[in-house]
């Protein structure tokens, strides 16, 4: 019933194929299969077509279109994760989840903290959506005290309290570097997710500032980067409100930096955001 296609790689291709029918379709043909294997036809992403992928365990619905997360995003989160358990034993554990997209980041909190609460918070309804829609699929009948969702434009909207942790995967591709990232991402993927100004800093340097204001002394904030961008996001940590690491990603690569405010440097330390608190 499935025609060959020119264009691609047929065994990946083939792959995609039985996934989706075994997946979506419970290994049933149907007119619906068939629209389904030529999107794949056409490159759109199986995770999209699928509707779905798995983040540490945790489904994660993407038919809202959101940045499908990556696996180097799963890596550092796992890594958080087993650093907070450790840390945090039945301590209650607030977190913001800033830039949510499709919500992995602090679904997987949820799972596997159970002590956690979440603040998801993105500036898209579609994302809004989308968080909506796999805090349901994961946790039947979670309650406002452990997620809550917000749409704001970074911090602008973000509940006036302080966290223990906050997670930043931003948009952190500069627009001059649009002709290395993958044909296929660059067409299917939102570039508002992708793609910001500032050699790809600007959130970046935004969620640094903005984060001393809402972060717990004793908290961590995590932003994700892009491996080339690790000398630039060293100039970007003052040194005086905290300490820093840098963690690799599981391809050796720069990934991620953990800031810990340093002791009383918090949060007063921005004169103009100040009032907000
Ligand atoms: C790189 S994606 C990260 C998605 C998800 N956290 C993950 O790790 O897969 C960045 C997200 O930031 C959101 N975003 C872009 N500009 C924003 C802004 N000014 N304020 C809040 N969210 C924004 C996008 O809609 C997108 O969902």
């Amino acid at each position: 019933m499935i025609k060959k296609f020119k264009n691609i790689d047929s065994k990946q291709f083939a792959k995609e194929t039985r996934w989706l029918l075994e997946e979506k379709y419970s290994n049933k043909q149907s007119k619906k299969f068939l629209a389904d294997v030529a999107r794949l036809e056409k490159g759109e992403p199986v995770d999209y077509v699928i509707e779905f992928t798995s983040f540490l365990g945790c489904h994660i619905d993407l038919s809202f279109f959101p940045l499908i997360p990556r696996t180097e995003t799963e890596f550092w989160v796992e890594r958080a994760i087993a650093q907070l358990q450790k840390k945090r034993k039945n301590k209650k554990i607030q977190c913001l989840d800033l830039f949510s997209g499709s919500g992995c980041i602090g679904i997987a909190l949820l799972s596997h903290i159970s002590q956690a609460t979440v603040d998801f918070s993105d500036i898209q309804t579609s994302c809004l959506q989308q968080i909506k829609k796999n805090i349901k699929k994961n946790f039947v009948g979670v309650n406002k005290e452990r997620a809550n969702i917000y749409k704001s434009d970074c911090f602008d909207n973000i509940p006036a309290k302080q966290y223990d942790y906050i997670f930043a995967n931003p948009p952190y591709i500069a627009h001059a570097r649009k002709q290395v990232v993958q044909k296929s991402v660059i067409k299917w993927e939102p570039h508002d997710a992708l793609f910001t100004s500032d050699q790809g800093l600007y959130y970046i340097k935004k969620t640094i500032k903005e984060s001393a204001l809402f972060l717990k002394t004793g908290g961590s904030l995590f932003i994700e980067f892009d491996s080339h961008q690790k000398k630039a996001v060293e100039k970007l940590v003052p040194q005086k409100i905290y300490t820093s690491t840098f963690w690799k990603d599981q391809f050796e690569k720069w990934r991620i930096v953990v800031l810990n405010p340093r002791r009383n440097n918090l949060p007063n330390f921005i004169p103009s955001l100040s009032g907000r608190i």
